[in-house]
């Protein structure tokens, strides 16, 4: 089980001091906002350059923008440990999966609430990773929706049956309360924003989100 906490809810001042309040953090989860493909503009790849420079956790950049085929190259150059694209936004996924692996990052994959997996299946294989967004992309604090935790299960199906070794991370709405759920359904990857940051120790936040996935 992996606890990747996104800083979207932390102290923008300061990110590196936010990251250094949760040390067992398997990855960073930066969220990038273009205004375009969501409603909310965040950061691009020099902050994560610079902050890839001066934290301990790998970071795991999740673009929320449209044209992610010119932009993601530029994440991996900046030091994210692993890049998720939408597939909604991508031109050529598999040119763009292969293109982020070959450059040295993981390759992932998202997925709004509304798009299904299964046009995707044969695309797995590309693949290091799969995001299954658990609210609507562009903000944090929003309310888990429960409509996504089938797709989850399907999602951990279709893994499966690849045999190969793909992460299942899930996004949105992660706390001590749903967590269980997507775990139950096949996650082992989980972003927490407002649940980690809006605790008074994020570290120790961290590691009940554990706690709970592997109960
Ligand atoms: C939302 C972002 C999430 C967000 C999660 O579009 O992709 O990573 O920070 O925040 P919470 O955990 O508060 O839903
Ligand atoms: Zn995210």
């Amino acid at each position: 089980m992996r606890i990747t906490p996104s800083l979207l809810n932390a102290d923008f001042a300061h990110l590196a001091g936010e990251a250094a309040r949760i040390p067992g953090a398997d990855f960073l989860h930066m969220d990038v906002m273009d205004n375009h493909f969501v409603p909310n503009l965040t950061l691009g790849a020099p902050v994560i350059e610079a902050l890839a420079k001066t934290v301990e956790q790998p970071i795991d950049a999740h673009l929320m923008i449209e044209d992610p085929d010119r932009w993601a190259p530029q994440f991996v150059d900046a030091g994210a440990a692993s890049v998720t694209f939408h597939v909604e936004a991508a031109r050529a996924p598999v040119r763009l999966a292969r293109e982020i692996r070959a450059l040295g990052a993981r390759a992932s994959m998202a997925l709004k609430p509304a798009t299904p997996i299964e046009p995707y299946a044969d695309l797995l294989p590309e693949l290091d990773m799969v995001l299954v967004m658990t609210v609507e992309p562009g903000f944090g604090g929003q309310k888990f929706l429960d409509l996504c935790v089938p797709k989850i299960r399907r999602t951990r199906e279709l893994i499966a049956a690849t045999g190969g070794e793909i992460w299942l991370q899930v996004d949105g709405g992660v706390s001590l309360e749903t967590i269980e759920r997507c775990a139950e359904a096949g996650a082992d990857t989980f972003v927490a924003g407002s649940a980690v940051f809006g605790a008074d120790d994020p570290g120790a936040m961290v590691e009940a989100l554990r706690e709970r996935a592997a109960a």
